[in-house]
């Protein structure tokens, strides 16, 4: 695919089929998060999940229902989705994705904020890898950052990471229901300042 058909095939998809990826699609996702570039050679601070338990799935997505049971924070949060009317009635786990990739990095003392960059610079080029096969994907965040805030609900344990590594983002994958097409990028989306 071309890349910029790439940039405008490019969405969030919140609706998928239960068929799992195939594993060599998998495999050319994984490659391209591979081949993403990470700040101050941090690379053996970042580790991967493939997780494709749908009891783990269930588990680590109880902490985010409970908290978007507050509407307005829903709203906030997820605006564009919940306003138009794009969400799941029943939200299934991740969305009922077959393939969850979780991108957990190391806590960073010297330079804090470089582990949400890193784990970005992964997921970011996975999601365009995804896109490139014609597959389903979205960011996940909002599942961690729920564990993050009810420590009490936290089942990141099931991940089994190596000590002092936390779940940061990742990507939801899986055949979209509806097939990827081209859209138009709006070009007024946010500000481009010259200074010349
Ligand atoms: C850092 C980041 C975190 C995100 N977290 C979530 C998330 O937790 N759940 C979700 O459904 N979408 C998430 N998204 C997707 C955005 O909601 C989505 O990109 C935005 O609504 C624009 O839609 P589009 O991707 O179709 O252009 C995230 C995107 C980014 C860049």
């Amino acid at each position: 695919m071309e890349f910029n058909d790439i940039l405008r095939k490019r969405r969030s998809t919140r609706r998928f089929s239960s068929t799992q990826v195939k594993q060599e699609d998998l495999d050319d996702i994984l490659l391209a998060g591979l081949s993403a570039p990470i700040g101050s050679n941090l690379n053996r601070d970042i580790h991967i999940t493939v997780l494709q338990d749908a009891d783990i799935m269930q588990k680590l997505c109880a902490a985010q229902e409970v908290r978007m049971k507050d509407r307005d924070l829903a709203r906030k949060i997820k605006g564009d989705v919940v306003s138009a009317g794009n969400e799941q009635p029943v939200p299934l786990p991740f969305y009922g994705a077959p393939t969850v990739i979780i991108v957990s990095h190391r806590a960073q003392t010297i330079q804090p904020g470089i582990e949400y960059a890193n784990a970005t610079s992964v997921v970011h080029t996975m999601h365009l890898a995804a896109t490139a096969q014609g597959l389903g994907s979205v960011y996940v965040w909002g599942i961690f950052e729920a564990m993050r805030m009810n420590p009490e609900m936290d089942c990141t344990s099931l991940l089994k990471l190596p000590d002092t590594f936390s779940p940061l983002m990742g990507l939801m994958v899986g055949y979209p229901e509806k097939p990827l097409v081209l859209r138009d990028i709006d070009e007024k989306k946010f500000p481009i300042v010259y200074l010349r």
